[in-house]
């Protein structure tokens, strides 16, 4: 039976880690729908044209191993406000979060527009100063290559875009539960999500 599993929320705020986890426990495929956009817009920078490359988009595209850096981030968050890109994103998204044995998906607008029927829905959020410092530890912290207030302009820049564009704009599906990771260790965050699945299922 398809059992799905909703994680959105802006950059860094720990959906990756929350979601892989979740899916680790109960044995659900996961999806990072963020890698299909940053896909999408490493072949831009490569010279494709945006709704081509989306509606070409293949598995093949989403092992590039330039598609973790900050400059990919903001390429993904360009193209993710054209409504074509998204558009030929959706059915694949929505086919895998169908699949038998159950699905997590993470990113902006799965409980909003991909799976508005997913039987869990978290928003996971954290202020944009916490974010920051955690991606820029990530990076690795005073040895990266980017200073930490360059990192912040940049969760905030792309904060910005993804919550203001028309088309599916980052905010919480009315139905989602909240979980503000600002003061939550990664353990006491996946702690609240593993217990929201378990009531829904
Ligand atoms: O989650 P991640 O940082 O990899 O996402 C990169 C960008 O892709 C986001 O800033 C956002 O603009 C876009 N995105 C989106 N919808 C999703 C996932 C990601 O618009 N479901």
């Amino acid at each position: 039976m398809a059992f799905t599993v909703a994680i959105d929320g802006p950059a860094a705020a720990g959906k990756g880690t929350i979601s892989k986890a979740v899916a680790a426990r109960f044995g659900f495929a996961h999806l990072d729908t963020g890698l299909l956009y940053r896909a999408v817009g490493a072949k831009v920078g490569d010279g494709a044209e945006a709704i081509a490359a989306a509606k070409s988009l293949s598995t093949d595209d989403l092992v590039r191993d330039d598609l973790r850096t900050l400059a990919a981030g903001q390429a993904a968050s360009k193209v993710a406000a054209i409504p074509e890109v998204r558009a030929a994103l959706v059915e694949f998204q929505r086919r895998f979060a169908r699949q038998d044995g159950g699905a997590v998906l993470d990113g902006r607008d799965i409980g909003t527009v991909i799976c508005p029927e997913a039987a869990v829905k978290l928003f996971v959020t954290a202020s944009a100063e916490v974010r920051a410092r955690r991606r820029w530890l990530e990076l690795g912290g005073e040895a990266a290559d980017q200073p930490y207030e360059a990192v912040l302009a940049e969760v905030k820049e792309r904060d910005e875009r993804d919550m203001n564009r028309s088309d599916a704009p980052l905010r919480p599906a009315t139905d989602a539960l909240i979980l503000d990771t600002s003061e939550l260790s990664i353990d006491e965050a996946v702690a609240r999500a593993v217990a929201a699945i378990e009531a829904a299922r």
